[in-house]
Order: structure tokens, then sequence, then C-alpha cells
């Protein structure tokens, strides 16, 4: 067994698991024709339609309204577009300090950046959610207004906590819901707390389109000037749904456009996802419980519970490696990949989920020993809907090896 080239488990040939494909999402086939449609008959920007009726992005946006119980959707063209728009929405400024987590992909402080504005960094608890009392304690410091929080890997903090820190501060609350589709806090969808959510349509999301960004909220105000904002000119307002005329005449040319749309194909491609994805969230929980109960009891595994009034989305798993040094844990990663079964740790190799490697953001130098202590040593393993229960008896059979190959070292 000293040759780490080989498989411990497999033997060699086909992968064992068919993870070559992280972001295995196929567009159902009605989501093929529709986009086929669109680029044979040429119509393919979203203003082209004569009515919203006819238009593939605006009965998108009605669709996921309806399914997220809120009055607007804006499509982008990414989630960072949608953040982005959000923070000029709530008329962020240059200079302006906005509340973000630091364990958070780096496409939200990018954003903040984006908007010449100054991220400051809230703590990450064990379960990589945001740390609620520091969420009060860099609130009352900075006297930042906005708070822009991401549901990192679907992980959702004591929201009860979150809110009353919100409420006490009156902070503007902007929710990244990238990866917080389908997710409750005491029956309530993530999404619906804050004043503005955003969600993203990228490959590896709950709704997977390649590229592609949902905004929501229920504000009208908010809704006409994101809309305007995304890139609607003229009176093209009016083949949205359920806009507000007056809003839309008084804002009109007060606001730029960004050129943020979402586009015709890609509306396609999501027409059919929003009702698949309960169907795609019961067979991730399922493998999510299935592999908890097989690996939870390693004594270097370590799975920080959602608190109960969380339902997850579960598309992905996260656990600490606990009582190796960073050599046996690197040498954990390189020897899960060659079993077939890519995973990362989010606080080693450069990697972008750590707040460390933002250099152009200044809070990167911070020593922020919370979320540092949580990161080091956090595997994060990706679990698409086409994986099997026999694939989880697979992943877990090949954990318990590598670990027993490298604890024997
Ligand atoms: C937590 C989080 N928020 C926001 C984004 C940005 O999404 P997009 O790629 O659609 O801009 C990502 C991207 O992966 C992300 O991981």
């Amino acid at each position: 067994m000293g040759d780490d080239s080989r498989r411990l488990v497999s033997d060699g040939g086909e992968s064992i698991v068919d993870f070559d494909n992280k972001a295995f999402k196929p567009i159902p086939q009605s989501g093929i024709d529709l986009a086929v449609s669109a680029m044979s008959t040429g119509v393919m920007y979203r203003y082209q339609p004569k009515q919203n009726e006819q238009s593939l992005t605006a009965k998108l946006e009605r669709s996921f309204s309806q399914y997220m119980g809120v009055k607007h959707t804006v499509g982008t063209n990414s989630c960072g577009s949608a953040m982005y728009i959000a923070l000029n929405v709530v008329g962020v400024q240059p200079g302006d300090k906005i509340l973000t987590n630091a364990f958070t992909f780096h496409a939200v402080p990018s954003v903040i950046h984006h908007a010449h504005a100054v991220p400051v960094l809230v703590e990450s608890n064990r379960e990589w959610a945001m740390d609620a009392e520091d969420l009060d304690k860099k609130a009352s410091e900075s006297g930042a207004k906005v708070l822009l929080m991401s549901y990192m890997r679907g992980h959702v903090p004591d929201m009860d906590a979150v809110m009353e820190v919100v409420n006490k501060h009156n902070l503007i609350l902007i929710e990244d819901c990238a990866h917080a589709y389908a997710t409750l806090w005491n029956g309530q969808m993530l999404g619906t707390f804050g004043e503005i959510a955003c969600f993203s349509t990228q490959s590896s999301k709950g709704l997977s389109a390649g590229e592609g960004g949902l905004y929501i909220t229920s504000n009208d105000e908010f809704a006409a000037k994101a809309v305007l904002y995304a890139g609607s000119y003229e009176r093209l307002w009016a083949k949205h749904f359920d806009l507000d005329p007056e809003i839309m005449n008084r804002l009109q040319n007060q606001i730029p456009g960004y050129s943020m749309r979402m586009q015709e194909v890609t509306a396609a491609m999501l027409t059919p996802q929003i009702e698949r994805l309960e169907k795609i969230k019961k067979t991730h929980t399922e493998n999510w419980n299935l592999l908890h109960s097989l690996i939870d009891n390693h004594p270097n595994i370590e799975i920080p519970m959602p608190l109960p009034q969380v339902e997850s989305f579960c598309d992905t798993m996260q656990f600490h490696l606990n009582g190796l040094s960073r050599e046996k844990a690197d040498q954990f990663i390189d020897l899960m990949k060659v079993e077939g079964i890519p995973m990362q740790i989010f606080g080693a190799k450069r990697n972008a989920r750590d707040y460390r490697q933002w250099e152009y953001i200044e809070a990167h130098k911070q020593e922020l020993g919370e979320t540092i202590a949580n990161i080091e040593f956090a595997c994060d393993l990706s679990l698409q809907p086409h994986l099997t229960k026999e694939n989880m008896h697979t992943i877990a059979q090949v954990f318990h090896d590598v670990l027993a190959y490298i604890n024997a070292q």
C-alpha cells in the first residue's frame, strides 16, 4: 500500500463513483425543447417577445415568485450581478461598510468591492454559519447599515438571533441564497427574511443553467429599481409582470442600466426545474442521512448538525477532519481524489473560500480565530442528485479505508 497513486478500494479503470461531473444536473427535456425553440426562432433576448406572456424570462420570474411566496423576481445573468444590483438598490455608496461572512465564496466580497464598499467580516461558527454574537459586535463597532449574509453551503445561523441583531441595529438584510434553495428555518423559506434575496443558477446550484441569477423582493420600489439596473430601458419594463407603472415612470432614466439581464435560453433551461427542486431535495436528504450514518462515528470525522429549526437542501456535505496533521489531511484529500472522490479543504491550498486569500480587501489581513479554526480542516463533498445509495456505501467505505491507511502510517 506504499504507492499513493494506487487506489485502495477500487482496482483502477472506471471511477468507482461517477464524480467526474461534479455539477451534474442535466436539463429536463422540456427545457431543452424550449431552449432549442428560442435558438431556432432567434428569440433569445428577453424583451424580443411582444408581451410578458410570451417571454420565457418573465414567466420564469412569475413562477419563482409564486414558489418563494414573494411579489417580485428579476432574472439576472448571475447571482453576483443580482447581489451587486441589490447593493445599488438599497443605496450603498462608495466607502460604506457592509457586514458579510468571513466564510463564504469570494464572489461575495468581490461584489462588495465592485460597489466600492468595504466588507466587514463576521466570524463563522463550528457549523459554518454566521455567528450572531459576532454580528452584533461588528455591527456596533462598524456602524454598518447593510448585512449581505451568505448561507454558505446551505448552513443556516440561528435566524432568531440574527433577526434580533438586524432589528436592533436597523440593518438592511440582503440574503445570499446561492446555496440555500428549498431551505427552511422554522418552516419559513430562506430568502424571505430580508428585504432582498439572491439565488444563483450556475451549474453546481439547485437550479442549474450554466450561469444565471434570480433577485427576489416583496418591495415594489426595490423590484422597480432592480429591473432598471439589470438593463431595462425605455418602456421595456412593461414586459415584466406586476410592476407599478407609477413607480416605473418616476424612476425611468434615473437609474443606470448595467446590462445584467437574464436571457431567454437560460430561462428556458430553468423553466422545468422549479418543480424538480423538491424531488432533488428528497434524494439529497436521503443520501446525506445515509452517508452521515455510515461515517459519523469515525474518530477523525466530526459532522456538526444544523439547528433543529433548519430543514436543509443537503446537496453537499461538510465535516471537520480531526486529529490529523496538515500533511496527513492533505494526503487524505489527495488519496480521495485518486479513489475518484474529489474533495477540498476550505482552509488549505489557497482556497477561494478562505478569506485570507481575498487580497483585494483590507480585511483579509485580520486574524479571525473562530473562522480559521472552523475552516482549517473542513472538508467539502458535493452530493449531486444522480448519486445512489450504493454510491453512499462506497464513499463511506473509501473514507474508512483511506483514513485507516493514513492512520497506520
Ligand atoms: C456562496 C455564493 N454566493 C454567490 C455566488 C455567486 O454566484 P454566481 O456564480 O451565480 O455569480 C457563489 C458562486 O458559486 C457562491 O458560492
